[in-house]
């Protein structure tokens, strides 16, 4: 009866139930770099995870895993429609990434939005204990830590937005802008990838809303007190460099060479499918090497995973079949009879596989267009175990502040690309083990144990308790 007293509230659980042809049920780790994140924090901490099994019309009871409790939140095949593709997918995920892609306004999408962020608050306010902490996740669910404050003043209400948080001109496009902002308020403190995020956050506050604000605090209303602040996001390093160590991955990274005809260069991209990742320059960029001779196909392979990602989706679909069409071009262009110059992946692979991969690259391509933070990058930092390694990096990742070291790329811009790309392969020695011990140590030094560490002791000691619940 006493409920957990530290909660992960997120629209999806750190597993997806699946069902296979027989109709058997099984549970798959879920895609992205919230999960990624998560799933240390929770292993390490207990506690409880609300958030959805990723199945349609699906109820699933409360169960165990690794050491924490999962309460799983139930959607209609509807409410994913309007609610997940629609308003968090066709809405705010392409204007909060600057608008890369055009971002669409529906009216019913958005009351789908209010219902289903009213169902988390519900099964937060539910399972959490008398005073418990809860970690409310990402921009599916900004309502929600109004909606959980109102039913629950006892409770301690983070928030973290995992994505970018756009400039006050394009947020102001919102229709509903008033009242999602007041959602995300709700919180005693609210985290950002990085201290543009804040002070986005920050300006829209002071400038639009009648709340006080004294540099990172708001006052809310007489309730309490809102913190913006920064805290960039990282990995379990230590787990990664571990699994990047063990026979089994150092084996399977042999194997892949093997199957690549031992190539003297690898180049890879690791990205869900989506148009922020910037693929289609990535792609064009390489492409063009490779058909004007800079890169030898015979020498070299550039082998790109791309993860499925939220196929109903329209401009996903198109992204798929544009560079579906992009690398066959290049292929049957370029190279011989045997491997392809490109190696395209549309598909997931476990774990060990992409340690693997991070292994045996030579030269990793991180190159979106806009991103939050970006964990592929430090996950490749803290897998590729030699000094020759090399990270091109996009200036408009998030990761971008912390990994100074990396080639920086403005991925607009192809032919800055592709010098970049060659200055990556062909740097010195010398220069590449100075810029790789150097993303070492930052990845090294700032875990996802510290992330949540300082995030949650924010959290503690910041802001005030509502009135009467000390
Ligand atoms: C990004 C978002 C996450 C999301 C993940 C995977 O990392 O910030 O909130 O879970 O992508 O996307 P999906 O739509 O499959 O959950």
């Amino acid at each position: 009866e006493a409920g957990a007293t530290f909660l992960v509230v997120a629209n999806r659980l750190s597993v997806d139930r699946v069902t296979g042809p027989e109709g058997e049920v099984s549970w798959r780790t879920a895609p992205g770099g919230l999960v990624t994140a998560l799933e240390p924090v929770m292993r390490k901490r207990g506690g409880a995870w609300v958030g959805w099994h990723g199945a349609p019309d699906e109820v699933v009871e409360p169960f165990e895993h690794d050491g924490y409790e999962i309460k799983p939140v139930s959607l209609s095949a509807e409410e994913i429609e309007e609610y997940y593709e629609g308003f968090s997918n066709a809405t705010l995920w392409p204007l909060f990434h600057d608008a890369v892609a055009f971002p669409e306004f529906h009216r019913e999408w958005w009351d789908s939005y209010k219902l289903v962020n009213q169902r988390f608050a519900d099964a937060a306010a539910e399972v959490a204990a008398e005073g418990a902490t809860v970690w409310v996740q990402d921009y599916q669910l900004l309502l929600v830590p109004q909606l959980l404050r109102a039913a629950r003043p006892d409770l301690r209400i983070g928030f973290f937005l995992h994505i970018p948080f756009p400039p006050v001109e394009l947020y102001q496009q919102l229709p509903w802008r008033k009242e999602l902002l007041e959602g995300m308020l709700g919180a005693d403190l609210v985290g950002f990838q990085v201290p543009g995020g804040a002070s986005n956050f920050l300006r829209l506050v002071r400038t639009r809303t009648s709340h006080k604000v004294d540099r990172d605090r708001v006052q809310v209303g007489g309730t309490h007190v809102c913190t913006a602040k920064a805290f960039p996001i990282s990995i379990d390093t230590e787990g990664f460099r571990e699994l990047a160590e063990s026979p089994e991955v150092v084996a399977e990274a042999e194997a892949l060479l093997t199957e690549l005809g031992h190539p003297k260069v690898v180049f890879l991209g690791v990205d869900r499918l989506d148009y922020t990742k910037g693929l289609r320059q990535r792609v064009r960029a390489m492409g063009e090497l490779f058909t004007e001779g800079k890169l030898d196909p015979e020498d070299v392979v550039f082998f790109q995973v791309a993860t499925p990602s939220r196929e109903r989706v329209d401009e996903y679909r198109r992204l798929r079949d544009d560079i579906d069409l992009l690398v066959g071009r290049i292929n049957s262009e370029v190279g011989g009879v045997g491997r392809p110059p490109i190696v395209y992946r549309h598909s997931s692979f476990p774990r060990n596989t992409m340690a693997a991969l991070y292994r045996i690259a030579d030269v990793m391509l991180v190159t979106p267009l806009r991103d939050g933070m970006n964990l592929v990058a430090k996950e490749y930092i803290a897998c590729h175990p030699s000094d020759r390694g090399a990270l091109v990096l996009s200036e408009f990742a998030g990761a971008a502040r912390e990994l100074r070291q990396a080639y920086l790329v403005n991925p607009y811009d192809l032919n800055g690309m592709k010098d970049v790309f060659m200055k990556a392969l062909n740097d010195t020695p010398a220069a590449k083990g100075r810029r790789m011990r150097s993303l070492r140590k930052q990845v090294n030094e700032h875990t996802i144990n510290d992330w949540a560490d300082s995030f949650l002791a924010a959290l503690d000691s910041g802001g005030s308790r509502a009135p009467g619940n000390e």
